[in-house]
């Protein structure tokens, strides 16, 4: 199962992305979270320690790495490099585990220099285009709320697109352009979870607003989930609210 979950600022991908995670471990199914949001914080909604977090170094700025596998050094625009570098292996070589879920940086893509065609971006896709086909896992992709790095060639093995929403028209709007945009990678079905929900209206402002979405669930508001993030842990861990609801989420993500 691929999942990737995109949406607005601040809409709480992250909070899903990280605590569905923690949720999957739970029920002891292999789970590799990636982050993939250049303002990472995914490593810290799993709860995982500082210590734990600081070891790990996204593979963007892994230049010696970027080199090795491509060719050619990070910051080469144009030119020859190897567009299908070996990324088997990275995985296990950069990643840290906690309370069962294995979870990867990913770092920034370079967007400027003629078009992103440089060795980074190259490394990045081909890593991406991995997880997302060879590993007999459940993936979880905390990305940002641009497509971009997903592109053609990787959209294609994702099973659950998720956008996250808040009760809120901004958000709203932020779900239909990345609909747009998910259509034209040929995306089919892209699926909402409402988050921060306080009362039945606001689960029917989002049925209502998104009556063209399929959607997979809500979280509700719950104080305990900014808390956590407060004292470093996992909203996972402080919430069972949320674990309930997350439950609801998953059982419709396999439906
Ligand atoms: N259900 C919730 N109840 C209360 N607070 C929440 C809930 N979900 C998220 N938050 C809070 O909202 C803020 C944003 O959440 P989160 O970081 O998950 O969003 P995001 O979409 O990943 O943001 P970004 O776009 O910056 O990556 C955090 O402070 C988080 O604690
Ligand atoms: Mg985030």
């Amino acid at each position: 199962m691929k999942i990737a979950i995109t949406g607005k600022g601040g809409v709480g991908k992250t909070t899903l992305a990280g605590t569905l995670a923690r949720y999957l471990a739970d029920k002891n199914y292999k789970v590799l979270a990636i982050d993939a949001d250049p303002d990472a914080n995914l490593a810290s909604a799993i709860g995982a320690p500082k210590e734990l977090i600081e070891r790990l170094k996204p593979i963007s700025e892994m230049k010696d790495l970027i080199t090795e596998r491509t060719g050619v050094k990070p910051g080469t625009y144009g030119g020859m490099f190897i567009l299908n570098p070996k990324v088997e292996d990275i995985p296990e070589k950069f990643s840290i585990e906690y309370k069962g879920v294995k979870f990867m940086l990913l770092g920034t893509f370079q967007t400027a220099g003629g078009g992103c065609f440089c060795p980074e971006n190259a490394l990045l896709k081909a890593l991406l285009r991995h997880l997302l086909v060879a590993r007999n896992e459940v993936v979880i992709v905390d990305m940002e709320a641009g497509l971009e790095h997903l592109g053609r060639g990787t959209t294609g093995y994702v099973n659950k697109f998720i956008i996250v929403v808040e009760p809120g028209l901004r958000s709203f709007q932020t779900a239909r352009q990345i609909k747009e945009l998910a259509n034209e990678l040929l995306i089919k079905d892209v699926w909402i979870v409402g988050n921060k929900i306080q009362t039945e209206s606001d689960k029917n402002l989002i049925r209502n607003e998104l009556s063209d979405f399929k959607i997979l669930g809500f979280l509700p508001y719950d104080p305990m989930i900014v808390e956590s993030d407060k004292i470093g842990k996992s909203p996972y861990d402080m919430s069972d609210l949320l674990k309930l609801s997350l439950e609801e989420i998953w059982k419709n993500i396999q439906a």
